[in-house]
């Protein structure tokens, strides 16, 4: 039988590359790796690669054994569904993968200016209510300016409408250079190693029929950010609740 999730709170607080820095300790509980990763943690000057609401931390375990070249970092709040990544990189003894368990609202409190080159969204929540919320909208890239290196790049792979429209908009509007874009990943024939990668929620949506969408972004630091002035069709399946997705057909 699995670990139940004190088991797995338990392992977490030992694991060496997990970091635990919750909101409610945060303020509390100094942290002194704001610009040293690299000196301090994975003792090399490799580029740092963050993946926001990591999940089971598919993408960072993924991409870290595909790069050892690069450091991974995976960011959630979820502990339980961390613990499925630190514990896969902890077996493979992999030395450019870490865990930061903390809310993405406060991650610029982890990271010091230029020291981040690239970040991905995996299927981040829409938060189709509430742009503030939202992992790309310009409250957020805010905070990414704040540590991503100049022309950072800003990965989006979602099964989200909304989430994808919302962000082709704020990317128009704010001129950001876009390098790669798909609204159908998986019928694309344009599949590699790195998007093949599939995440456990990617993989409920793909069971329910939903397409894949990707985009790849770069965020330079100068000029001033707008959120785009649109209304965006909701995505109609996200109002269920779980147990009615399962049960959902969806169009492609
Ligand atoms: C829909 S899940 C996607 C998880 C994973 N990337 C995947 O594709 O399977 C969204 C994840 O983001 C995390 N998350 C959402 N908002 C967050 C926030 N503000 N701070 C930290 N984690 C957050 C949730 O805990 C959840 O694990």
């Amino acid at each position: 039988m699995g670990k139940g999730k004190l088991e797995k709170f338990a392992d977490m607080r030992e694991y060496p590359h997990v970091f635990e820095y919750p909101y409610s300790v945060a303020d509390n509980v100094p942290f002194d790796m704001k610009g040293s990763w690299n000196r301090d943690f994975f003792k090399n000057d490799h580029p740092i690669v963050l993946e926001l609401g990591c999940g089971r931390g598919e993408y960072t375990v993924g991409l870290g054994r595909m790069y050892p070249d690069k450091n991974f970092i995976g960011v959630d709040i979820k502990g339980s569904r961390m613990w499925t990544g630190a514990t896969e990189a902890l077996k493979e003894c992999m030395k450019n993968v870490a865990f930061l368990r903390t809310n993405i609202e406060i991650i610029d409190r982890f990271f010091a200016p230029g020291e981040v080159s690239e970040i991905w969204l995996t299927f981040s929540d829409p938060q189709m209510k509430k742009a503030t919320k939202r992992l790309t909208s310009t409250y957020f890239m805010e905070r990414y300016r704040k540590f991503l290196k100049p022309d950072g790049l800003i990965h989006l792979k979602t099964d989200s409408n909304f989430m994808f429209t919302y962000t082709r908009y704020m990317v128009e509007e704010n001129r950001l250079p876009v390098e790669f874009m798909t609204e159908d990943l998986y019928h694309s024939g344009l599949v590699d190693d790195i998007l093949g990668i599939r995440t456990y929620y990617e993989q409920q949506w793909l069971d329910r029929g939903l397409n894949i969408k990707y985009m790849k972004f770069r965020l330079p630091q100068e000029n001033e950010l707008h959120e785009p002035d649109v209304e965006i069709e909701l995505d109609e399946y996200r109002s269920y609740n779980r147990s009615k997705r399962s049960g959902l057909k969806t169009s492609k």
